[in-house]
């Protein structure tokens, strides 16, 4: 059977907000998408995974959505985003759009119609429930702080929003409902998009009774992760999906799924349960976080960073695909979180970006990453834009929180650090727009910036350039087996890869000190082998103990 074309792409993730404005009103939009599509096909990526473009009233930035066939006004329009999907297309580009079906916007018309009556045909597309003894239904935790429902006068009855107030979660019970969002689904697929990427969709099917979650101390909301996370019907609704729409079409499609694990993993991605494509797991985004959550900050071990993707290589080596990130729009910058945004800014950024490359899985790039962008560090809580740093930042700062912790806080982990304009050269507002943007440019973007890349042979830019160059020219990096050397070094990120008689070898070191590796005896002869990618000038090339210098990387071929 031939290759999945999605096994052997790149992706590469628009937060078309923050891309490139072409208007002038400071927000990014689709004609800013379209200017940009040749730098996009001369870095080398297949395939543009682009956040909601859709008509909402952004709350949530797009991801509470309120017409899901319509384009927000900001944005541009239908046309508009016809040509784009042509001149990418052209540009043998593929485009997979964000599906958000969990929720709504508070303001789609089927919220709109379900919060006129209890008896409303819309009534049981969302979860409402009349309250327990005065208080909310249950005890579940919103995502974005606070509780997960919300009072309406109206009908004397509550809401279930896992997100922010503005977004309903959906009632997948209702086959009526399941219906709609597959017709709508069906409805892009004939526009000709190439697939989708799945915003939480392991969440969409709840435990029916809602039970309470388990409460922690001193806080009166609890996590109901349990009891729709993975939940009891996800994989028939998943299925049910398939047969309507998925198989009709050749697409790639990707869930987003915070709290799978890997054997969930390959329940969702398996091919012969005619579920997802590849999952989009969160574990290692996890691995700087304290006992209370994100914003409890605590170092990261890179033995546990390993551990974990580890786990998930063996897990999905026969059955199922992952996907390899280490940026989102909801994530801290990677450069400044597993890597040095100072000294070694672009050893460590090429560093990070060969050793997630050459894992097994399709590689994700985003928007920023391919020039090193780091997290930002704006002095006051105004500049910020993000719900869920925003609540955060009143809640704790309610709880006791002094200014300079929450500061901290927010510098190391808001989804903003992801979200300021993409840097495209040195004029005012980093080329992302000729007016005022919606949020700050990062104020190092003279220095940090696409133009200067493009001209800098040896730039993190052009090294992205030959990773994706080798995906194409070298199958071990699709198909070959991944084995984890060196786990308990907490130093070094050592793998192989195989395929019949060929081997690779990727050495990283994620320290800002040299580092000795003796390589292993018999498994792998440097000698004979190829070095086909490193960030550092190596003159020797047969040695049996290397010394990496800080952040270096190197990758080792043998046929
Ligand atoms: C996950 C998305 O990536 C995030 O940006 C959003 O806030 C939530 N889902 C809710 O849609």
């Amino acid at each position: 059977m031939a290759r999945e074309w999605w096994k052997e792409s790149v992706v590469y993730q628009i937060y078309p907000r923050s891309f490139r404005d072409s208007n002038g009103d400071g927000i990014g939009d689709i004609n800013g998408i379209i200017e940009k599509l040749d730098y996009l096909k001369y870095l080398g990526i297949d395939v543009i995974w682009l956040s909601p473009v859709y008509d909402s009233p952004n709350d949530d930035n797009g991801y509470d959505i309120s017409n899901y066939q319509a384009i927000m006004d900001e944005f541009g329009t239908m046309e508009e985003w016809e040509t784009l999907l042509a001149e990418m297309h052209k540009r043998d580009l593929k485009l997979i759009m964000d599906l958000v079906v969990n929720h709504t916007s508070d303001e789609h018309e089927w919220f709109v119609e379900a919060s006129k009556s209890k008896e409303n045909k819309c009534r049981n597309y969302y979860f409402f429930r009349p309250g327990k003894n005065n208080l909310e239904p249950n005890n579940w935790e919103s995502v974005f702080g606070g509780s997960a429902w919300r009072y309406q006068a109206e009908t004397d009855e509550y809401f279930l929003h896992l997100f922010s107030k503005k977004q309903p979660d959906l009632n997948w019970e209702n086959p009526k409902l399941r219906k709609e969002i597959y017709k709508m689904m069906s409805w892009w697929l004939d526009k000709g998009i190439d697939g989708f990427r799945m915003d939480v969709i392991n969440f969409i099917s709840k435990d029916s009774r809602l039970p309470d979650g388990e409460s922690k101390k001193g806080s009166s909301y609890a996590s109901g992760a349990k009891y729709f996370m993975n939940g009891p019907k996800i994989h028939d609704y998943l299925q049910e999906m398939h047969q309507e729409v998925l198989k009709n079409y050749d697409i790639m499609t990707v869930g987003e799924m915070p709290g799978a694990t890997p054997e969930e993993g390959v329940l969702y991605t398996d091919q012969e349960r005619k579920e997802l494509d590849m999952v989009f797991h969160f574990e290692h985004m996890d691995i700087d976080a304290g006992e209370d959550g994100k914003w409890d900050l605590k170092d990261f071990s890179l033995i546990e960073l390993k551990e974990i993707l580890n786990k998930w290589q063996v897990a999905l080596e026969e059955k199922g695909w992952n996907s390899l990130y280490w940026n989102n729009h909801d994530q801290p910058r990677v450069v400044s979180r597993f890597g040095d945004d100072g000294e070694y800014r672009e050893k460590s950024a090429k560093m990070l970006a060969t050793t997630l490359h050459f894992m097994k899985g399709t590689p994700y790039i985003y928007q920023g990453e391919e020039i090193g962008m780091t997290n930002v560090a704006f002095d006051s809580i105004k500049d910020y834009r993000d719900i869920e740093t925003l609540n955060m930042y009143n809640e704790k700062k309610a709880d006791g929180w002094s200014e300079d912790k929450l500061m901290q806080a927010i510098h190391t982990k808001s989804r903003d650090n992801a979200r300021t304009p993409m840097q495209w050269n040195e004029s005012s507002q980093a080329g992302f727009t000729t007016g005022d943007p919606w949020i700050s440019v990062n104020s190092n973007y003279k220095k940090i910036n696409a133009e200067a890349a493009i001209e800098d042979e040896n730039s993190i830019f052009h090294y992205y350039r030959k990773l994706i160059t080798l995906r194409k020219t070298h199958d071990i990096v699709v198909d070959g087996k991944f084995n984890m050397l060196e786990k308990d070094n907490d130093a070094l990120f050592v793998y192989t890869r195989e395929l019949n008689n060929q081997q690779m070898l990727v050495i990283s070191n994620f320290t800002s000190s040299k580092q000795h590796y003796s390589l292993p005896a018999k498994s792998f002869e440097i000698v004979n082998s190829e070095l086909l990618i490193s960030n550092t000038e190596l003159d020797v090339n047969n040695e049996k103990e290397i010394v990496l210098s800080p952040y270096e990387t190197r990758v080792y071929f043998k046929k």
